[in-house]
């Protein structure tokens, strides 16, 4: 089972305005869909409920700090260890955000699927804060703007890179 983080990124951290995404990048929505179904998701009750509902085809693993809190059609947890002793056997899981269970789950995430934003997008979430000697990249397709995707992009997946190396 491979834990990895999904995230898209503008130039200067931004993640998130006002509860949402801060972009319209269908091409990027497209990719999450491809390499998230069939899978397990693990998110913050704010991306939840920006989500607004259960993905379907996929396992919704929600981490609320409310014990009452209830979100139809997922599994809502109280912390990062009950997140992943709520993935489903033998299937991978993805870490889909925001900041807060970024930052949480990203001791344990052996891969990133990085959406790279080519702008500087005001927004009032950040994830900034890696240590990019750590991660390699593997992958990079970069691709255009165009009427469906307000800012060019690249999309790359890094793996972290194994002591030693
Ligand atoms: N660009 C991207 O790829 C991307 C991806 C995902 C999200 N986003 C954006 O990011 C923003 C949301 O991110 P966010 O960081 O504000 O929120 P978040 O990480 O989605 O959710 C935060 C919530 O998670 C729960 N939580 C956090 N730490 C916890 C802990 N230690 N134990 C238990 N529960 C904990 C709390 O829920 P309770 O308050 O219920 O206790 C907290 O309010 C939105 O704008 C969203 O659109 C962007």
């Amino acid at each position: 089972m491979r834990l990895s983080l999904i995230v898209a990124v503008a130039e200067n951290g931004t993640i998130g305005r006002d509860g949402d995404l801060p972009w319209r990048l269908s091409g990027d929505l497209r990719r999450f869909k491809n390499i998230t179904m069939g899978h397990a998701m693990i998110m913050g009750r704010k991306t939840f409920e920006s989500i607004g509902r259960p993905l379907p085809g996929r396992t919704s693993i929600v981490i609320s700090r409310d014990p009452n809190y209830v979100a139809e059609g997922c599994t809502v947890v109280a912390n990062w260890e009950s997140a992943k002793q709520a993935i489903p056997a033998g299937v991978d899981a993805f870490v889909i955000g925001g900041k807060q269970i970024y930052e949480m789950a990203f001791a344990d995430v052996s891969r990133m699927y990085w959406t790279q934003v080519h702008a500087s997008v005001s927004g009032d979430v950040e994830f900034s804060n890696v240590d990019w000697s750590e991660w390699e990249l593997v992958y990079d397709e970069p691709h255009a703007a165009d009427a469906n995707n307000q800012f060019p992009f690249s999309f790359r997946m890094y793996d972290r890179m194994t002591s030693g190396r």
